[in-house]
């Protein structure tokens, strides 16, 4: 979806997507500018600071844009919560919650140094407690299962949005939660409504961002979500 994303709209931007898996310590790198990828590759966890800071440090000297795209799931159709395998949960978090941490620490300098340095972290409406709680009978979260671990990564993550948030108030860095909408991918079969290039467009507005944009926030094509 990312890689559509960039295609689609971003120009002389500098972003990277990337994520870790805990387990096997590898993140996928994938920098781009003019809207053309430039390098991927994959790296262990030891040097993903050094190795990927010190590249975009070298090449580009900052980092405008950071995008946390990558996300895991694991089957939960047959799994409720109380089924679900510890491997599994941690599994997923390793990817949707750590790698993030991971990479915005890592990231974060390279970031400050930007004139307009914006985060946009995928989440999903699957994350909301709000949503999830309230959902009256017949509603969408009536009509799929109580997925503990993606569901929970992306609370955590849009928890980690906001702690951050806080963090980088009162600097130039924006970063917000955004859910890009029920696209057609592999992580649900291509059970999606939206095409890719559907589902990318809230995630590029949301890294593109004006001075006077939000921060702090957790949105989708309707606006804001509740948390
Ligand atoms: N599709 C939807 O309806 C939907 C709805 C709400 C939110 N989202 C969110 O949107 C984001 C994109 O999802 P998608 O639908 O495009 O899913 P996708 O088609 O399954 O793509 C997920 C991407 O994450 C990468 N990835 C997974 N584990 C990784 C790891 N350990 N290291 C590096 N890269 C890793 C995959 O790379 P490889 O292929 O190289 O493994 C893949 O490019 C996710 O955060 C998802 O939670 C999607």
């Amino acid at each position: 979806m990312l890689r559509k994303a960039a295609r689609y709209r971003m120009r002389r931007t500098t972003s990277l997507r990337t994520s870790w898996d805990g387990q096997q310590s590898v993140a996928g790198i994938i920098v781009l500018t003019s809207a053309t990828w430039v390098s991927t590759s994959r790296l262990t966890i030891s040097c993903l600071e050094q190795a990927a800071a010190a590249f975009i440090d070298q090449t580009y000297g900052h980092l405008d844009i950071l995008v946390n795209n990558a996300a895991i799931t694991v089957d939960e159709r047959k799994s409720p919560p109380s089924q679900l395998a510890m491997a599994d949960l941690q599994k997923v978090f390793a990817t949707n919650f750590f790698g993030v941490f991971a990479v915005i620490g890592a990231m974060l300098p390279l970031l400050k140094r930007s004139q307009a340095g914006r985060i946009v972290n995928l989440s999903s409406k699957a994350g909301s407690l709000a949503l999830a709680s309230t959902s009256a009978s017949g509603s969408f979260f009536d009509q799929i299962p109580p997925a503990l671990a993606y569901t929970s990564s992306k609370t955590a993550l849009n928890a980690l949005t906001v702690a951050f948030a806080r963090e980088l108030r009162g600097t130039k860095i924006k970063i917000n939660a955004v859910s890009p909408g029920y696209v057609a991918t592999d992580l649900n079969d291509h059970s999606g409504l939206l095409t890719p290039e559907q589902g990318a467009h809230e995630p590029v507005a949301y890294a593109t961002l004006p001075e006077d944009g939000p921060h702090g926030g957790f949105f989708g094509s309707e606006g804001a979500i509740s948390w």
